[in-house]
């Protein structure tokens, strides 16, 4: 047959690269159930039963698809307590992206992160990085040490456009360094992507130069690196000299300017559960592999079992899948569109794995003491079963001395889970989120009836202000 005198066919629709297999059904409930459910759920979205959540972005973090790849692995693993096929195969996926010539793999991202300030934290040191996720700082604290967010001035406002809004401010910490002294400063972190920035990226530039002042200091430099596939993707398709590279060869390119990594691999380990951390140094990794022993288990298990192993070795692969990558972050960034061409503020531009919607604005009659961003988040499970997050004030809010301070932030995270939600279900999602927006005038605020001392928001109990 004769060459098709056909022109190729160029398409503007991101397909999801996959086709699905095996369903699980989502239970549809009336708005009349979803008043009598978040009323027993204390007006707190996570008390609420997840089959009542028809659709469910109150995390990326461990609630994926996996492929029949991995499930095909989970099947082979070598479930040996010492010594397991499974954790060999780990080792190499993990030495390939990485570089790093150590494997301490722990049941999920905070245990890596609890055996690595354990060991290199001390009583007033500080740790600085771009913005320091939530659990990263609390075992920082646990250390006695200080967890210092030097995030560039970008970062920190909702509508700046830079096209990296994760990166650390250089001569922030060249300051820091100066202030307190290298001997004080046992690591140099970066979170890749900045999901306490609201899921930006960090520019290849900027992980380089935190490498040469890291070094020039002899201060070792790890990567919280649970979003490092989404970053690289952003480096691709935003930084000069890297649009023509694989986002496997930018990955290891970010990896080679750093000492070692946390892993969470709920994220872009595309698992279920899982971590690790990963590092060059022998004496570092023979202490860390000590403290590994005696909290999470045997050093080729670590956390997990060989069927775990078997998942995150393929899926770090899966996740750097150009194909994978363009829809993964396509789909946050059309959701992005709908609700900006709605007039809707959310932060700008949308990060990698979740849309944050600035509910100061979009509520401005709501006070902080008075949660907006919970208002809005509940508005959109009543309107139409979406369960997302407050990160504002209820979750941020109250002080050592148990005093309320408002957040600098009320922004409502809607956060993708991978490979999960189809683009119907995104259009669904604009169609709730505007109609709640329309309505935002009737929406009120709430009080706290009853909350424990510490990280209240996930499990306070509130009711609506009558007003
Ligand atoms: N670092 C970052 C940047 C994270 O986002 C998380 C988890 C962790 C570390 C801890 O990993 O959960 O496996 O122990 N983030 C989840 C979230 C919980 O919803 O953003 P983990």
């Amino acid at each position: 047959m004769e060459n098709s005198s056909l022109s190729p066919f160029k398409t503007d629709t991101i397909i999801e690269p996959f086709r699905i297999r095996s369903v699980e059904p989502i239970r549809f409930t009336t708005m009349e159930e979803r008043e009598k459910l978040l009323k027993e759920a204390g007006y707190n979205p996570f008390l609420l039963k997840a089959k009542d959540v028809l659709i469910d972005l109150l995390t990326d973090s461990g609630t994926g698809a996996m492929s029949s790849k991995q499930w095909a692995g989970m099947i082979e693993s070598d479930e040996s307590y010492a010594g397991s096929s499974s954790f060999y195969k780990l080792e190499s996926a993990v030495q390939d992206i990485t570089g790093f010539k150590h494997l301490i793999p722990t049941h999920q991202g905070r245990a890596a992160e609890n055996i690595f300030f354990t060991t290199i934290a001390n009583e007033g040191d500080i740790i600085p990085s771009n913005t320091h996720f939530d659990t990263t700082r609390a075992h920082i604290e646990h250390a006695g040490a200080e967890a210092r967010d030097l995030v560039i001035n970008e970062g920190k406002q909702p509508q700046s456009d830079h096209p990296f809004k994760g990166n650390m401010d250089l001569e922030k910490l060249e300051e820091t360094i100066q202030a307190v002294g290298s001997d004080n400063i046992p690591v140099i972190m970066i979170t890749v992507t900045n999901n306490s920035g609201g899921g930006q990226p960090v520019s290849m530039a900027n992980i380089k130069g935190v490498s040469e002042i890291a070094q020039k200091h002899d201060i070792p430099f790890f990567i919280d690196a649970c979003r490092f596939a989404e970053n690289a993707w952003f480096i691709k398709t935003r930084e000069e000299d890297f649009t023509d590279k694989k986002p496997i060869e930018i990955a290891q390119e970010m990896f080679s300017y750093a000492d070692g990594c946390t892993m969470s691999a709920k994220k872009d380990g595309m698992a279920n559960i899982g971590g690790f951390l990963a590092l060059n140094s022998d004496e570092l990794a023979s202490e860390c592999r000590n403290l590994e022993i005696l909290t999470e288990g045997f050093p080729t298990y670590g956390g997990m079992a060989g069927y775990d192993m078997e998942a995150v070795a393929r899926g770090l692969y899966e996740a750097l899948d150009p194909d994978y990558l363009r829809y993964r972050i396509r789909s946050i960034s059309y959701l992005g569109d709908k609700l900006t061409d709605a007039g809707i503020p959310i932060v700008q531009p949308t990060g990698g794995h979740a849309v944050y919607l600035d509910a100061k604005q979009i509520l401005p009659h709501i006070p902080p003491t008075e949660y907006p961003a919970w208002s809005f988040n509940n508005a959109l499970y009543l309107l139409g079963g979406i369960r997302g997050v407050e990160i504002g004030t209820v979750m941020f809010g109250k002080q050592p001395d148990g005093s309320e301070k408002p957040a600098a932030m009320e922004l409502v995270r809607l956060a993708f889970p991978r490979r999960m939600y189809t683009q119907s279900h995104v259009d669904y999602l604009a169609e709730v989120i505007i109609s709640a927006y329309k309505q935002r005038q009737k929406l009120g605020g709430y009080k706290i009836v009853e909350s424990p001392d510490v990280l209240r928001h996930f499990s306070a109990r509130l009711e609506p202000i009558d007003k």
